[in-house]
């Protein structure tokens, strides 16, 4: 690989939008893992030697070991995402390198996609597209896939802040009553607007006839959605994941489906990723898939690679990150 005197190399993890990339090379030589799986982690930790900047994505450990690997002069890791539960951040402090990631560009995008899994679920379209297509369609039935009302009905946002808020300015529109809860109340003035009541979470779960959950996963919401929650969960409730998949307990999750606990669940977040097609949860018909997708429209992920940039470069210059995400405490 040529290093070049003059300019500082970083790594970017995989291919992202151009956007982002000719950020990137009008300052760096940049190495882009060429590939659409994420490098392994020999290749990983074998290319991140000595660069200055590390682009990440959430597929990606960041971790003591890679950042041994890649030595000194490391300044910045710049994740793609505005999760970064992939980041030891206490490791990258310990050591001086900055840590970004990309807030609010991709708030509507990812409420806009759980919005639709609400809606999916509630309406059983996977099942509907199914016997179409399958050419099970007989005729008109009265009793034919009856799914749930979402207008007037009750959501439950649980973790209340950018994407949470931005879920239930959606839910308004439907004319839904509001229950959120988060671990840190929000300004008032936010409720008000949302239209969103204040709520702790056994309340939220037991009155709730959709739940949507918008947490950062953190050992404290790791399982949060377990057996017990959802056993407090409202009968023929519909769960929606657009978070991180180890916030729900799978297992758990899969039986409240089969017996009809729950009606439907969507998720767009899984635990591993990818999800294999032997899972249990993709023999049930009332539980929808979808790949991580989120974020995934062209403007946003635009928005992303050039945010992702901008960190990348202001940390490999040493100047304040533009969107640095929290060194935790001591
Ligand atoms: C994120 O940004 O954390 C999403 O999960 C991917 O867009």
């Amino acid at each position: 690989m040529t290093e070049t005197l003059d300019r500082p190399r970083v790594l970017v993890t995989r291919r992202i939008p151009e956007v982002g990339l000719e950020l990137l090379r009008a300052v760096a030589y940049v190495d882009v893992w060429d590939r659409p799986v994420p490098p392994p982690r020999d290749e990983l930790l074998r290319r991140v030697a000595g660069v200055a900047g590390l682009l990440s994505l959430l597929t990606d450990r960041v971790d003591d070991e890679l950042l041994d690997a890649a030595g000194p002069g490391l300044r910045v890791v710049s994740n793609l995402a505005v999760g970064y539960d992939n980041i030891d951040v206490a490791a990258c402090a310990r050591r001086g390198v900055a840590v970004g990631n990309t807030p609010g560009v991709l708030t509507e995008a990812t409420a806009d996609l759980a919005f639709a899994l609400l809606l999916a679920t509630a309406r059983r379209l996977p099942e509907s597209a199914a016997l179409v297509t399958e050419d099970r369609w007989l005729t008109w039935d009265p009793l034919l896939l009856l799914g749930r009302d979402v207008s007037g009905a009750t959501l439950g946002i649980v973790g209340f802040g950018r994407i949470g808020r931005e879920v239930a300015r959606r839910a308004r529109g439907f004319g839904m009553r509001i229950l959120a809860h988060s671990r840190r109340r929000a300004p008032d003035d936010v409720y008000r607007e949302t239209g969103a009541e204040p709520v702790d979470l056994g309340t939220l779960l037991a009155e709730s006839e959709f739940v949507s959950i918008h947490v950062n996963l953190s050992v404290d919401t790791w399982h949060l959605i377990g057996a017990e929650a959802i056993a407090r969960m409202r009968p023929g409730a519909i769960l929606i994941n657009t978070s991180r998949g180890p916030v729900v307990d799978q297992t758990a999750l899969a039986e409240a489906l089969r017996t009809g606990h729950l009606f439907a669940a969507g998720l767009d977040v899984t635990d591993p990723e990818p999800m294999r097609a032997d899972d249990p949860l993709l023999s049930l018909p009332n539980c929808l898939v979808v790949p991580h997708i989120g974020s995934a429209t062209q403007r946003t992920r635009d928005r992303m690679a050039e945010k992702a940039a901008r960190n990348l470069i202001a940390g490999i210059r040493g100047e304040p990150l533009p969107d640095p995400v929290p060194t935790p405490g001591p």
